[in-house]
């Protein structure tokens, strides 16, 4: 029988990940089956016991689930705790390993694909949640010359910045305070591109040679995008990179091979997709 693996999430029905999962597989000759398993809101931890106890080997976990599978994990690496957050699970026995590969997955969609490395750079993230603080441990061991969190609510970037104070040098502002600094790669962590709105941010922030990078995807330019694209930004990407990369580190973990992601992140942009997350 093939080893089973998933992704657990609500909504899921638009995940890519049984695709890209199911191309590593047959890249690298892996005999396995990945299905995207939709958890009720109050069932996520049924959902995944189920799951286990029918064989499940390893699971990846999207919105709204990372913080309880954070929870839930019997030992986690030191990535998942610093995020707070779990987005790939590998079980063995009474073991539930949380780990977390959205920082990895973009850092390495950053350097190997758009031959961006952060260190030495003036680095933005924007916005203060769960995304954001589920890249920015991998974000500040990296090296960048400046981190700093804009946040619509200040408050929580200030939060956000104490937390991550043990991993490196990062400071939290609102919108308005960025006025008058210029970056050379601003993130954007925030859900405002789902609800289809632009972030008010200040004339100026992007340097001469800047990325502009949304952890968001979608059929066609997000708002962010859209907007670095007027502001001066001289390169645009969005996320459909890192989420072929998280992937990756995660099948690296469950299955002990590498798979090669370019080809499948042609696949994936020659389909088109949806707008979302893992
Ligand atoms: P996620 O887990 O996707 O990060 P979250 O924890 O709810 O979700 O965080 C969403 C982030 O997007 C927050 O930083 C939020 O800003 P607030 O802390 O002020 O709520 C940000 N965000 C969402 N909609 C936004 C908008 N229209 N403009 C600016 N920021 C927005």
């Amino acid at each position: 029988m093939s080893d089973r693996y998933g992704v657990f999430g609500n909504p899921v029905g638009h995940s890519r990940s049984p695709a890209i999962h199911a191309a590593f597989a047959a890249a690298c000759h892996q005999d396995l089956v990945y299905e995207a398993i939709l958890a009720p809101l109050d069932g996520f931890a049924a959902s995944v016991r189920a799951f286990v106890e029918a064989g499940g080997c390893g699971a990846n976990v999207t919105l709204p689930f990372k913080p309880e599978a954070c929870r839930l994990a019997t030992r986690l690496t030191s990535r998942a705790r610093l995020a707070g957050a779990v987005n790939t699970l590998s079980f063995d026995g009474q073991e539930w390993l949380g780990d977390n590969t959205d920082g990895a997955g973009l850092l390495r969609d950053l350097a190997h694909n758009l031959g961006c490395p952060i260190a030495g750079m003036r680095v933005l993230l924007l916005g203060a949640g769960g995304a954001a603080r589920g890249v920015l441990g991998p974000l500040l061991e990296a090296g960048p010359r400046r981190l700093v969190i804009a946040n619509r609510t200040e408050a929580r970037a200030h939060e956000l910045a104490a937390r991550m104070a043990s991993a490196g040098e990062v400071s939290g502002c609102s919108h308005a305070q960025l006025a008058g600094q210029s970056f050379d790669l601003l993130i954007n962590a925030t859900s405002a591109s789902l609800a289809g709105a632009p972030l008010p941010l200040p004339d100026g922030l992007f340097a001469s040679g800047s990325l502009a990078y949304d952890m968001m995807y979608g059929d066609g330019q997000t708002p962010f995008l859209r907007l670095a694209g007027r502001c001066g930004a001289a390169r645009l990407a969005d996320g459909l990179g890192m989420l072929v990369e998280q992937a990756a580190e995660a099948f690296c973990l469950w299955r002990g091979v590498r798979p090669a992601t370019a080809p499948v992140l042609a696949m994936l942009r020659s389909a088109g997709r949806d707008t979302g997350g893992q």
